[in-house]
């Protein structure tokens, strides 16, 4: 009860917006099953004051003249309250509460010393193994590795290995504790940029070794979830059983056992659109380096917005987030939020295959460079402890080569979506027609996407052109999961089918905090493959756009939607 009372003096101290709130506040109930740790009260939520609450966001700087990479943290001003997750009222008047209300500080244990890191010789890569492929013995090893790190939590909270402190690193770098240094009151976001993947390697490389250091076993490998082989569209079987410390019980309970991932997020799973999205992400929207990796993000920039991902990180990459998460829980823990989705187990085999894409991304042929060279990409810098508890500073430039990091992937095949051929229509749609239902384009904007939008949008040439859709200036609700979906020339309400001809793409939102206003940012689309599945016709100078909410589509507003040729896009 004393971290009850600690965790509610440290609530009290913030202002309440809403006087009903702290009415309610007396009378919340944890959601059941709600925590890895029980509501242990953490000794930084003592620290109140000291890490400081930063002004207003109107204090952020423009951007700064001379570009620069993002700079690592400074651990001494980690805000302690700064993951804080802000209660909300329903429309029913009930409380929204985060299912692990009494710990969402995740500042790190502070040291002084930070050194470069050096990447350790090795004579022999790790192999990731497919994880529905693993057998009972590599099995154990990740839940042993997982106990011994729960157990650390309990034996030495203050420990960087344990479980709860590597779960809190993801919460540090995205829901908002950490300034940038010399930009106070601007967030550190590594997502929704092109530091995403960088990033999650790195943080996956740490977990690995501390993994392997903890069972006494140098070769351990994480296992990754293998969600786009049809295989491996479900959660691997060791995750669902309860008393395994790979068990976690924020998941959405109705996607235990053999239940379809999605891969879009908001949709059912099925195979066919999981195979679809694949093809999508990896070779027909990737159309240049940033498009699949995500678009710039420098130091003193403001938390790009979600429509700055890339395609992987915007689709599968969220899917699998949302699939997973529980949507009973108020903020969909764990894996559906950011700040709780490393608390589950799953996330480090999710982010495997993350990490697995990036590889075959660059494997697959393609007619632009694969590499990003922009200093400020590769000069990008993040802080890890180590196996042995260092505090090491790295930089991007040292992960882009993951062989250098000393791991493989266990061969899996491709070729259920690298194949994939999406239905195709055999008469084009009558536009003449579909425009009687649409507004004009011009009109129908800025909107939320509370309801479907139909418009009209003209095309700068005709009919099979190299063309862009824009959804352009997005601005969501941080804290809101949401997702939408974009259909083209859809005369037969094909929006439930698993993949339509008409499917144009989709945006979704993981939910996070951003203390900074996230920059407003353009959704692109690209629509060469869509034109041909559609069978356009050749004189069409113009198409109707539906976009259909999925989830929480009011916590969204596009400012203006527009067709452009793609050179004009990339
Ligand atoms: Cu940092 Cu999948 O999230």
């Amino acid at each position: 009860m004393a971290s009850l009372q600690s965790s509610f003096t440290v609530l009290a101290t913030k202002p309440t917006p809403n006087p009903r709130l702290s009415q309610l506040r007396a009378r919340r109930s944890m959601v059941s099953c709600s925590t890895s740790n029980g509501g242990r009260v953490d000794r930084r939520n003592m620290l109140l004051g000291l890490g400081g609450l930063y002004g207003a966001s109107s204090l952020v700087p423009g951007r700064t003249a001379r570009a620069d990479p993002l700079l690592p943290p400074d651990l001494s001003t980690c805000d302690p309250e700064g993951a804080y997750i802000p209660e909300r009222l329903n429309p029913d008047g009930t409380v929204n509460t985060p299912a692990i209300q009494l710990d969402v500080n995740c500042c790190p244990p502070y040291t002084d010393t930070i050194t470069d890191y050096e990447l350790p010789l090795f004579s022999q890569p790790r192999t990731r193994p497919a994880a529905h492929r693993m057998t009972p013995e590599y099995l154990e090893k990740y839940e042993e590795a997982i106990r011994r790190m729960k157990q650390l939590d309990e034996d030495d909270p203050n420990d960087p290995r344990g479980f709860t402190q590597q779960a809190n690193i993801h919460c540090a770098y995205c829901n908002g504790p950490y300034d940038q240094v010399g930009h106070p009151g601007v967030d550190i976001q590594v997502h929704n940029s092109w530091i995403f993947f960088p990033f999650h390697r790195w943080y996956l490389y740490f977990f690995e070794r501390i993994c392997g250091e903890l069972i006494g076993d140098p070769t351990f490998a994480l296992p990754y979830w293998n969600w786009d082989h049809p295989d491996g569209m479900h959660l691997p079987a060791p995750f669902s059983v309860g008393y395994s410390p790979l068990y976690d019980c924020n998941r959405d309970q109705r996607h235990f056992g053999n239940a379809i991932v999605s891969l879009l997020p908001g949709r059912p799973g099925a195979i066919e659109t999981n195979l679809n999205q694949m093809k999508e992400e990896m070779i027909n929207q990737s159309v240049s380096a940033i498009t699949f990796m995500g678009k710039n993000y420098r130091a003193g920039d403001p938390p790009p917005g979600p429509a700055r991902r890339g395609t992987s990180e915007r689709g599968s990459h969220g899917g699998v987030h949302v699939w997973t998460g529980n949507p009973k829980n108020p903020f969909n823990e764990n894996l559906g939020n950011f700040y709780s989705a490393g608390r589950d187990p799953i996330f480090y085999c999710h982010h495997a295959n993350v990490d697995r894409m990036w590889t075959i991304w660059e494997s697959l042929p393609a007619d632009y460079i694969k590499a990003i060279n922009d200093p400020d990409y590769l000069d990008a810098a993040f802080l890890f402890y180590d196996e042995k508890k260092n505090l090491v500073r790295v930089k991007v430039r040292d992960c882009v080569d993951y062989k250098a990091l000393g791991y493989v992937y266990e061969y899996s095949d491709i070729k259920p979506w690298l194949n994939y051929t999406p239905p195709r229509r055999e008469v084009p749609a009558n536009v003449q027609e579909l425009t009687k239902t649409a507004q004009a384009a011009t009109q129908a904007f800025p909107s939320t996407v509370a309801e479907t939008i139909t418009v009209v949008v003209p095309k700068p040439a005709k009919g099979r052109a190299d063309e862009v859709l824009v959804l352009e200036s997005i601005v969501t609700d941080s804290t809101e999961l949401i997702a939408f979906d974009i259909f083209v020339n859809d005369d037969k309400n094909s929006t439930d089918e698993a993949v339509s001809p008409e499917f144009a793409g989709s945006f979704s939102q993981v939910p996070h905090r951003s203390r900074t206003a996230e920059t407003p940012s353009d959704l692109t689309i690209v629509l060469k493959e869509l034109y041909k599945n559609i069978n356009i016709a050749d004189e069409d100078d113009f198409v109707v756009v539906t976009i259909i909410p999925r989830i929480n589509g009011e916590a969204v507003t596009i400012g203006g939607i527009k067709i452009v040729p793609l050179a004009a896009a990339t």
